[in-house]
């Protein structure tokens, strides 16, 4: 097949215009208003990021430096980096309302080929970025069974550490402290070593049996999670602000620009999800007016929100101190609260375990409409008989997770999540500055201010944070482009072909319309 041909496949558009009618078909109901919008935007966001996290953006983590008290700066640079993303994600949205978010804008955009490598990229954000938040719920179990620790048996409260952490996590740890790793961990015939994240493990399975089984999104269910997750905050604000000792903000920033830059990057994690209120644009009431004030309204509230806590938690454990598993749990046991340290938990595993309701639930439904698009096998799409759900497809996000978890850690997922979020947002600023190009007329019911100046900063600000921090993570560094050639060889060896397949039977249909015509 000659190059031209192929090229010009590759980057075959969906047209905008098609994608709205299909859109304003839409069986969804529209019910959403800004506040239910500012609720699920919180309810994807407050997480992992600022509950786990936020410890070794402030420590440091096994390939970086950490901020320090000066993770503040660090969070106003990544809340800078998210906003100029979130302001283009604002204008594509309100132009069009369609459900798919990143994968479908690029498609409208920039053609085949980029749609189906921004999908792949998003199961960094959703899939991956789940591993993270499972590991991170190992960490919260772990602190809420030590405040049971009067009433439950020793066995259960500290159960061993290999049962709760992957083989590498065991080999840096032995490293740290000088330990014997054979005294540390069983080996599988003396060689292997054998080591699992069982809370992480049996959590994502019995959410993955609870989405098959057809979990109803409500808003209701987002609102007592981000309710519970609000308070807890709140409180641990409250009450921590009472013991905070100035003193320990010094030094404040003790690894300079490297420390702030790669706290910046990891505490951007937290940011993560906003983009998820432009997955609901069919389901809301104006979506043109709510979905830019909901994008910006929520990053608004969790900047102030996560800003507070960075300054309590520097301000109560000194530095060196604070957790890196459960740190805000943690801050408060510092402080002699170990009742509330354990109410904190049962806050933290509320928002995590919802968190990763909310993103199995994304994997699936990307990977769905990937698959409706032909890039991927129609026998994973299937539709369970009696609970109507895509339970292929879940069960196949959730083994993925699950078995990620044998070899990934909290830090190596966290960071591939990001460089994948970084990357879709990128696109995402590059989709707006092609759009006010090749469609200026389109109404825009809202616009990038300062266009072409705030997409470029976007860019810039995403760009540079991941591509200063691939200097110190080597090994997530070499896993996302491992990640990215992965993508493009499914592409190139089935996705392409399928979609050549797709367009010779809709021209047979059309030539025949009463033929029966075989679809694999
Ligand atoms: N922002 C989400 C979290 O922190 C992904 O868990």
């Amino acid at each position: 097949m000659e190059l031209k041909s192929i090229l010009y496949n590759a980057f075959k558009k969906k047209s905008p215009d098609e994608l709205i009618a299909v859109s304003k078909k839409s069986e969804l109901k529209k019910t959403l208003n800004v506040f239910d919008l500012i609720v699920l935007g919180i309810g994807a966001v407050v997480g992992t990021g600022i509950f786990t996290i936020i410890g070794s953006a402030i420590q440091g983590g096994p390939e970086s430096v950490g901020a320090g008290p000066a993770i503040v700066v660090s969070m106003v640079l990544a809340v800078i980096a998210c906003v100029f993303s979130a302001l283009c994600y604002s204008e594509i949205a309100a132009m069009m309302p369609v459900a798919g978010s990143a994968y479908t804008y690029t498609y409208a955009t920039m053609g085949e080929f980029m749609a189906w490598m921004v999908g792949w990229i998003l199961m960094l954000e959703y899939a991956i970025g789940n591993i993270t938040v499972a590991c991170a719920w190992t960490g919260y179990f772990v602190q809420f069974l030590k405040g049971f620790k009067h009433i439950l048996p020793d066995f259960v409260v500290n159960f061993p550490m290999w049962l709760r952490n992957d083989y590498r996590f065991m080999f840096s740890y032995c490293d740290k402290y000088g330990l014997d790793p054979h005294t540390q961990m069983p080996f599988i015939f003396d060689k292997i070593p054998f080591a699992i994240n069982l809370p992480a493990m049996v959590i994502v399975l019995l959410l993955t049996i609870l989405l098959v089984k057809g979990v109803k999104e409500s808003t209701r269910f987002a609102s007592v999670m981000v309710g519970v997750n609000m308070f807890m905050i709140i409180s641990f604000i409250i009450v921590g602000s009472f013991y905070v000792k100035p003193e320990n903000w010094t030094p404040f920033a003790p690894n300079g620009f490297e420390g702030i830059f790669m706290g910046a990057f990891l505490i951007f994690f937290a940011y993560i999800g906003f983009d998820a209120i432009s997955t609901t644009a069919e389901e809301t009431e104006n979506p043109q007016r709510d979905l830019p004030i909901a994008i910006l309204g929520t990053l608004v509230i969790c900047t102030i929100l996560y800003i507070c806590v960075a300054l309590v938690l520097t301000g109560n454990v000194p530095l060196g101190q604070i957790d890196i598993q459960a740190p805000i749990a943690h801050a408060m046991r510092a402080i002699g609260k170990d009742w509330f340290a354990g109410l904190i938990s049962i806050g933290a595993l509320c928002a995590l375990t919802s968190v990763i309701l909310i993103y199995q639930l994304g994997t699936t439904r990307i990977l769905y409409a990937m698959s409706r698009d032909r890039f991927l096998p129609k026998s994973l799409r299937l539709i369970h008989k009696k609970y109507r759900t895509p339970h292929v497809l879940t069960w196949i996000s959730g083994i993925i997770v699950i078995l990620c978890t044998f070899f990934m850690d909290l830090s190596i997922s966290a960071e591939l999540c990001n460089f994948g979020t970084f990357t879709s947002f990128i696109i995402i600023c590059i989709a707006v500055l092609i759009l006010r190009k090749t469609d200026p007329d389109r109404p825009r019911p809202f616009r990038v201010p300062f266009s072409p100046l705030f997409p470029i900063l976007g860019i810039l600000t995403c760009g540079g944070l991941m591509v200063y921090s691939m200097k110190f993570l080597t090994t997530s560094s070499l896993y996302f482009p491992l990640w990215l050639l992965m993508g493009f060889a499914i592409y190139a060896g089935y996705g392409y072909k399928q979609k050549r397949l797709e367009e010779k039977l809709k021209c047979q249909r059309r030539l025949k319309p009463n033929a029966e015509i075989q679809v694999k």
